[in-house]
């Protein structure tokens, strides 16, 4: 089929005998696990999706989810727990204060994140929520590398301003340079400068860059980072929501880590921080469930202070015990070398699919999710046309693939001049839950993703016609043009 359209393989066309020959000998990857519990999927027609994309506003957030055959919206809390971790949940302590499973979970965080003072949350953004009232003040600067759009509004919200400081390159689809996720120290010295480190709370980092295309910070440069907040007396607080697959980025392309295992390299990683915020509902393989962690005895104090007002008591944070025990389990088995290989593997072969067939991916793939490329797989819709919005509507309608814009919607508003944000970046973002869908899967996603764009000129831009006043991109409905 691809080939009738005039497709050639990229490795075809540029890699030389040697190369080819190198390929065939590699030795494919494989999960390390076995299937015991299957999900039916619902097969849905054309006419049933447009009825159903058409109620939800052209919103993916808003489609049901019995409508969505493969469902690549998020990683977040889609994870396929082990049996392990299934058979902790039997183990719960209910109990309201002091349950075991507290005590597992943030033995378990010490042993390998390495943070001495640990406060459990529902998920990442009460973590957020917690650390920005406590530190922000009104008229602070926060920077970091890329936004994150929960971490930003709660900064916000707390009076603060992100300053984006990341590496230029991490705003170019195109640029391969293997640490996108890297922050520019000229540009966070500048900053610094300019505003007095007094006001600055804290340096936000993330690892790895989810709005980026899920590109990894290097070691070196995250030390570096921290030397130099250090001497200025400003924090490093890492969202470690990935920091997994951040480890695993750097255990592969960055000299002197490749003999190292991930668990060893994400505790030097968190060694250069103060403190995290955590969505456990990624690397940690559960459907729910964060914390907060610290170092400072005098944050840590008012943080367990403030959780109990939105979250529940310091020792459960919002969480069930049994959820608590899953996630120390499934904290466990993220840091095994061959997860994560395969779970970061299994990524990369979608998206070479993909690049194989010429389809404007970000590059290079990230660690969780293959990110489209809006603005080159469909030039004739402006960002004002909501042109990765449209995309995204456009595979569900295609085959029942729910994926989520990363774009304009995303971006929101600026809080003081309430001007849309144009970010570089206009994405789709294909979101791969981990351990839960298998090869076929992913290459009926690359074929559905191809047909798109072999259609791509059909397709006109949307307008908005509901706009929610936070984090619009969950709510937002859509007309088509
Ligand atoms: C990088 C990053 N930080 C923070 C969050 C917020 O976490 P949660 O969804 O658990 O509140 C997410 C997930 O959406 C994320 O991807």
């Amino acid at each position: 089929m691809l080939e009738a359209r005039g497709f050639k393989p990229n490795f075809l066309i540029t890699m030389t005998n040697d190369k080819l020959n190198r390929i065939q000998r590699r030795r494919s990857w494989a999960e390390p696990y076995k299937i015991k519990v299957v999900e039916p999927l619902k097969l849905t027609t054309r006419a049933e999706r447009e009825q159903a994309i058409a109620q939800a506003g052209y919103n993916t957030f808003l489609l049901r989810s019995e409508d969505v055959y493969i469902d690549l919206l998020t990683d977040s809390g889609t994870s396929a727990m082990s049996d392990y971790q299934w058979a902790g949940m039997m183990l719960g302590d209910e109990a309201y204060a002091g349950s075991k499973n507290f005590y597992f979970l943030e033995a378990t965080i010490q042993k390998y994140y390495g943070y001495q003072y640990i406060v459990p949350t529902h998920q990442g953004r009460g973590a957020e929520n917690i650390l920005s009232q406590i530190l922000i003040k009104p008229g602070d600067y926060i920077p970091g590398n890329m936004y994150f759009t929960t971490t930003r509004l709660h900064q916000e919200l707390a009076g603060g301003t992100f300053v984006d400081v990341i590496i230029d390159e991490a705003h170019d689809a195109t640029s391969l340079h293997p640490f996108k996720g890297n922050v520019d120290l000229q540009k966070l010295t500048d900053l610094i400068e300019q505003v007095g480190a007094e006001r600055i709370p804290y340096i936000s980092v993330a690892g790895t860059v989810n709005m980026a295309g899920g590109q990894p910070i290097s070691m070196a440069n995250l030390r570096a980072v921290y030397q130099l907040a250090q001497t200025h007396g400003i924090r490093v607080i890492l969202d470690a929501t990935r920091a997994v697959e951040n480890a695993y980025f750097i255990q592969r392309q960055e000299e002197g880590y490749n003999q190292e295992a991930i668990a060893t390299i994400l505790r030097e990683f968190c060694s250069y921080t103060d403190g995290c915020t955590m969505s456990g509902k990624k690397d940690a393989l559960v459907n729910i469930g964060g914390w907060l962690a610290l170092n400072d005895d005098d944050i840590y104090e008012e943080a367990r202070n403030r959780v109990v007002i939105y979250e529940g008591l310091h020792t459960y944070g919002g969480m069930a015990g049994r959820d608590m025990e899953a996630m120390g389990r499934g904290i466990e088995e993220s840091v095994q070398d061959d997860h994560i290989r395969a779970r970061v593997g299994q990524v990369e072969y979608l998206g070479q699919k993909l690049l194989d067939w010429h389809i404007p991916v970000v590059v290079p793939i990230g660690g969780h999710a293959i990110y489209l490329d809006a603005k080159r797989f469909l030039p004739h819709i402006s960002q004002d046309e909501f042109a990765a919005q449209r995309l995204a509507a456009e595979l569900y309608l295609e085959a029942g693939i729910r994926t989520m814009e990363r774009g304009i919607v995303s971006a929101g508003r600026n809080k003081e001049t309430g001007d849309n944000y144009y970010p570089e970046l206009e994405l789709v973002r294909l979101t791969i839950p981990r351990r839960v869908y298998t090869q076929a899967h992913m290459d009926l996603t690359a074929e559905a993703v191809e047909e798109v764009y072999y259609n791509r000129d059909r397709l006109g831009g949307l307008k908005m016609v509901y706009e929610p006043k936070y984090l619009r991109f969950f709510q937002a409905r859509f007309e088509l043009l």
